[in-house]
């Protein structure tokens, strides 16, 4: 592998939703919700679009990172979907902060993160980018069903930029995709066509139970895995750095790697689920906070529809 993250920043909307919010409209209550997902508030927006927030997050990235925005090479956007189906959210960007240069969404659900480092890593290991841009970009309120209380209540709004250029960090990278619609979909709208016989509710739907049982046989056959093929063991990671989609999935995870509490950070009790954005997002806090330096030894693991996963193992340059 042949690159490093220079820098990660994240940028989410002003408003904060609460579990006491949500339970003024829908038939739910704070109980209920951090019991079950150990989500407490959510950052929703209302004001702001998605590129919004990416032009806010990609700024501090760059300014981070100490390049100028023409030392931008190459913009690769991970989002279910941007502020348009055309053009792309990483085009979107491109014209807000005034640059020109190849620039595509990807979506892996929540896994695209991780989808968007193999990518990266390609572009860079044959000379053909050299600074890249990495957008995570979700607006998933305008994904959920609002009166759905076993969906909305999971997922918030938020974006994270990170800058990659050539490095060692990387020591391995491994992406699946199972080819499943049933458990976790968002059928697209049908239009108006006159001659489609069939029509899409246009929501999120998702089966919890499965999904979850999914994450957790992921997360730990995916981690050995690496970890053979590292000829390392889970006592060697400094921090497990999972994407946040239920608190109870990454209990579950720490449990069968047998591992202690304060390896697996956690802050989906201030942002829910949001999707490919988590873990650049936890990134970003745990290098303010000073928890990720030079050599801490990162696992990365995302999982999302698809059903898809990534899983990372990197040490900070
Ligand atoms: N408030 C109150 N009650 C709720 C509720 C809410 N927001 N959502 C569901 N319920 C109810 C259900 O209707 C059900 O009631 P019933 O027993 O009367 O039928 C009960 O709570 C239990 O529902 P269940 O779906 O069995 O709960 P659960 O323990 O499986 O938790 C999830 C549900 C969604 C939190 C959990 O399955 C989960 O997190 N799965 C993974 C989802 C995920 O990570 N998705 C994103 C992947 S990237």
């Amino acid at each position: 592998m042949s690159l490093k993250i220079l820098s990660v920043k994240k940028s989410v909307p002003q408003k904060i939703v609460s579990n006491e919010d949500l339970a003024k409209f829908l038939d739910t209550n704070d109980q209920w919700i951090s019991s079950r997902t150990g989500i407490k508030n959510r950052h929703i927006c209302t004001s702001e679009s998605l590129v919004d927030l990416c032009e806010d997050a990609v700024k501090k990235a760059v300014e981070q990172a100490g390049i100028a925005f023409s030392d931008i090479d190459l913009v690769i956007c991970s989002t279910l979907c941007g502020d348009y189906l055309m053009p792309s959210l990483a085009c979107c960007v491109c014209e807000r902060i005034k640059i020109s240069c190849p620039a595509f969404d990807i979506n892996a659900a929540c896994s695209g993160f991780i989808y968007a480092l193999d990518i990266a890593d390609g572009y860079i290991s044959t000379g053909k980018a050299n600074n890249i841009l990495i957008i995570s970009a979700e607006m998933m309120s305008k994904l959920v069903d609002w009166t759905d209380r076993t969906t909305c209540v999971l997922f918030g709004d938020g974006a994270a930029a990170c800058i990659v250029t050539k490095g060692n960090a990387i020591r391995y990278l491994k992406l699946t995709a199972k080819g499943d619609t049933n458990l976790l979909s968002f059928p697209v709208g049908t239009g108006n066509s006159p001659y489609k016989e069939t029509r899409s509710n246009g929501f999120v739907n998702m089966q919890g139970q499965e999904v979850f049982k999914f994450a957790v046989f992921m997360i730990e056959s995916q981690s050995k895995l690496a970890f053979e093929k590292l000829n390392i063991t889970a006592d060697d990671i400094d921090y497990f750095v999972l994407h946040q989609a239920n608190k109870r999935i990454i209990e579950s995870a720490r449990t069968r790697l047998k591992q202690p509490e304060e390896k697996f950070p956690i802050n989906i009790q201030n942002y829910g689920n949001i999707s490919s954005v988590t873990i650049p997002l936890l990134l970003d806090e745990m290098l303010e906070d000073g928890r990720i330096k030079k050599g801490t030894r990162l696992f990365l693991s995302a999982f999302g529809a698809g059903l898809t996963t990534g899983t990372c193992v990197m040490i900070w340059e």
